[in-house]
């Protein structure tokens, strides 16, 4: 394969060049629905179209644009090949709940399909096979426990193959997964908007969700809806004061490289890479006209805990180059968050601190298609009364003793991160911040969160999270200042972008520049 011609690197996904954002009006009455959204993600917006097409009365509301979070920055790897492996689902929860993982998450790809074919959405969606191969470091048994695991659990078709079909790149021996599906995410949500907007569904993006109350959702402006039902949709919940305990930020890195049309056979590759020494990498391929792009990710991190956030980007060439030399160098980059559930099986359904009226879907790790799917199927049965036969699988209130290890150590991280930021001196100050930096630096006892924009004002603001105080920490990839301990995010300027928190950085007026 001869090597492209770099194209040079573009801002944003490479989704978002396909789709301009999906916005209408932000909220600016009081309206009533019987079922309020918030979240205009997978999730949310698959959520509204089963309800609205259950003859509920529903409003969605959205932050940013629709898709502008997680789900436009996901690789869309429609995959019921869990990332937690059926072999540690199946230690954690026993046989009979891994088993019906396992059913949730073949049922999930068919919803997928299904409604792609039934509103026609022009999506890319294709069925292919995934490839789950060895990390270097990961022992043999691992596969084979996997394959086992696997056919017991109901993929009697999962075959265990000397290598994967890539012709540039020897994974060693892999299990093929039948029947996976990938799709362009944002092209895929643009269909659904379409059928929501049909459906009669009141939508509101950049509609900033501050306080949920009872039955009534108040929006930063101080527009209101009220509903019986208020589905929380926001990736990690923004109403749940305790519920982030029981999970885990993650950031993870894409690059997308153009390749030769064909040169690379369809399909989802990843490989059982799962943290640091042994780095996780998940493949597939977008087709394009003249070329097609292949989508390298992984390079996971905790949220707000790095020194050097070019670091997963140069690693991800790297891995690139080594296994696909005809790929150019990235066209697009750009990172997502995962958040991690401490017992290995995302969150759906009545949330456990409140009035059985508030629901919350969360905890996808890496696959946020399938769960997502999952959740809009579950959270349409839970308010329509309906039975769902995995509602009480992915309860949130449920419990698992197993689970306790693992929650200390997460748990653990946090109390460290929330002490030894404090002790450690930031080395900046904010004069040397150099036109698009950003930084923490000390100011006599306070953090400050400092930006310096393009046109070199100084944005200032406390360093200290609002959701339960750690410090920010700058991401000079993503131009945003992230939290280590619960993942929250804000922008340059302090604005909250991802939750739990709710509020944003508190603003302090700069000092004037020394001259
Ligand atoms: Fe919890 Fe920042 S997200 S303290």
């Amino acid at each position: 394969m001869n090597r492209l011609e770099p194209a040079g690197r573009r801002p944003g996904t490479l989704w978002a060049e396909d789709v301009r954002p999906l916005r209408f009006d932000a909220l600016d009455r009081d309206v009533n629905a019987e079922t309020v959204v918030i979240g205009g993600g997978l999730t949310g917006v698959l959520t509204a179209y089963f309800l609205a097409r259950s003859g509920k009365r529903v409003a969605l509301v959205e932050a940013g644009a629709i898709g502008d979070g997680e789900t436009g920055r996901s690789t869309a790897h429609v995959t019921a090949a869990v990332d937690f492996g059926y072999a540690g689902i199946r230690k954690m929860h026993g046989e009979a709940s891994a088993r019906a993982v396992a059913d949730s998450q073949r049922a999930a790809i068919d919803t997928i399909e299904a409604v792609v074919e039934e509103e026609k959405i022009d999506c890319g969606y294709e069925t292919v096979d995934g490839y789950l191969f060895l990390s270097p470091g990961t022992p043999a048994e691992t596969l084979e426990d996997e394959f086992s695991a696997s056919r017991t659990l109901g993929f009697p078709d999962v075959e265990l193959l000397p290598r994967a079909p890539l012709a540039s790149f020897d994974t060693g021996p892999c299990l093929r997964y039948p029947r996976q599906a990938q799709l362009h995410p944002l092209l895929f949500l643009r269909g659904l908007v379409r059928a929501l907007v049909r459906e009669k569904v009141q939508i509101f993006t950049d509609t900033h969700v501050s306080r949920i109350h009872a039955h009534e959702v108040t929006a930063s402006s101080g527009r209101r809806i009220r509903a019986r039902d208020i589905v929380v949709a926001t990736h990690s919940p923004i109403k749940n004061v305790l519920f982030f305990l029981k999970e885990a930020a993650y950031r993870s890195y894409v690059i997308a490289c153009p390749v030769e049309k064909n040169s690379v056979p369809g399909g989802l590759y990843w490989d059982t890479g799962s943290g640091e020494g042994n780095s996780y990498h998940y493949v597939r391929l977008a087709r394009g006209v003249s070329y097609d792009h292949l989508l390298v990710g992984g390079e996971d991190h905790k949220t707000g805990q790095a020194d050097d956030y070019e670091r997963p980007y140069r690693a991800l060439e790297e891995w690139t180059r080594e296994r696909f030399p005809g790929a150019a160098a990235p066209e697009y980059r750009w990172s997502g968050q995962v958040i991690e559930p401490v017992d290995s099986l995302a969150f759906i359904g009545r949330s456990p601190y409140h009035a059985d009226r508030l629901y919350i879907a969360t905890g996808y790790s890496g696959n946020g298609w399938t769960y997502g799917a999952t959740a809009a199927s579950i959270l349409r049965d839970l308010i329509l009364r309906r039975k769902n036969a995995w509602a009480h699988l992915y309860s949130p209130t449920r419990k698992n003793a197993r689970a306790t290890m693992h929650f200390l150590e997460e748990n653990l991280n946090v109390f460290e991160k929330f002490g030894a930021d404090r002790l450690k001196s930031a080395k900046r100050s904010s004069e040397s911040l150099a036109p698009g930096e950003g930084a923490v630096v000390r100011k006599g006892r306070s953090h400050l969160a400092v930006f310096r924009d393009e046109a070199g004002e100084r944005h200032s603001c406390s360093a200290v999270c609002p959701h339960l105080g750690c410090l920010v920490q700058w991401n000079g990839a993503e131009k945003t200042f992230d939290c280590p301990c619960h993942g929250s995010r804000f922008t340059p300027e302090g604005r909250v972008l991802t939750g739990p928190a709710t509020r944003d950085l508190r603003p302090i007026e700069p000092a004037p520049a020394s001259k």
